[in-house]
């Protein structure tokens, strides 16, 4: 029988989730659905619960209801709890619900695997404590970084991050005024401010030599936080699209226990 996924979020319309989904379904033959599904504001488990009682196997989880998905799952992964965040929810035999987040692995992957650029051993700055800093910070403390370093324009929100490190490794906090000459090996922006348009007040000599500036926004154009970068001296940008796939394979295997190959996707969602 067809097993059947969906993404809820509101809003949905414009989700690249079903399109990345039945490429990977194709790439690795599964037999499955995958649909998008506007989630009411005021009716998140409801939606789910009725997905489930239709025969869901799963869902990804989208803005606004990554953090109601915490309470709605009743297991978490340990990613899952340490983000406080839920992306992924598996449907399980005994009904119960496992909630997951794939949002970090997804890229760390993808800075690794598909942009080939190693974590371990490297020095790496996290720009932002905010919820998409949050998600990606265990997974990239298990990666083996040489040090890495929360900044943040609100200085008191990358202490309170740290504070919240699972001890995985040495975490540092620093000011934006303060990163000046650091050279660091990998950039990585988690902070909104592509999403409004604006580059962010950095010093010169945050990037190292070789080093990575990654966004994990994606457009159709480079983030301001790209060009920032290409002018500061970083050897290689990009933007967010890989770890849109990777969080998506990550989910994919969550569910199907087959990794699919995020490159070709990556490439076809670019084409696009
Ligand atoms: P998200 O869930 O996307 O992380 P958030 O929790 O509202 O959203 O956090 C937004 C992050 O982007 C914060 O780290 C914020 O910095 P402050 O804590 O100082 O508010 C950061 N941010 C947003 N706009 C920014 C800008 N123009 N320059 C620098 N940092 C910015």
């Amino acid at each position: 029988m067809t097993d059947r996924y969906a993404v809820i979020g509101n809003p949905i319309a414009h989700s690249k989730s079903p399109a990345i989904h039945a490429a990977f379904a194709r790439q690795t033959g599964q037999d499955l659905t995958y649909e998008a599904i506007l989630g009411p504001l005021d009716g998140f488990v409801a939606c789910v619960r009725q997905f489930m009682r239709d025969g869901g196997k799963g869902m990804n989880v989208t803005v606004p209801f990554k953090i109601q998905a915490v309470e709605l799952a009743d297991r978490l992964t340990e990613r899952a709890r340490h983000a406080q965040a839920v992306n992924t929810l598996k449907f399980e035999a005994d009904g119960s619900i496992l909630g997951d987040n794939t949002d970090g692995v997804g890229m760390v992957r993808d800075i690794r695997d598909v942009l080939g650029v190693p974590i371990a051993g490297r020095r790496v700055l996290l720009l932002g404590a905010g919820g998409a800093a949050r998600g990606v910070l265990l997974p990239l403390l298990e990666e083996g970084p040489a040090g890495l370093v929360i900044a943040n324009r609100t200085p008191e929100k990358a202490e309170q991050l740290k504070a919240l490190c699972p001890g995985r490794g040495e975490v540092d906090v620093a000011r934006f005024d303060e990163l000046g000459g650091q050279g660091f090996d990998v950039v990585i922006n988690a902070t909104s401010a592509s999403l409004g348009g604006e580059g962010i007040a950095l010093p010169a000599g945050i990037y190292g030599a070789g080093a990575l500036a990654y966004d994990m926004v994606y457009g159709d154009r480079p983030t301001p936080f790209m060009l920032q970068a290409r002018e500061q001296g970083a050897a290689r940008v990009s933007d967010g699209l890989g770890m849109l796939v990777g969080q998506a394979a990550e989910s994919f295997y969550l569910w199907r226990r087959v990794r699919p190959d995020t490159a070709p996707v990556i490439a076809m969602l670019r084409a696009c």
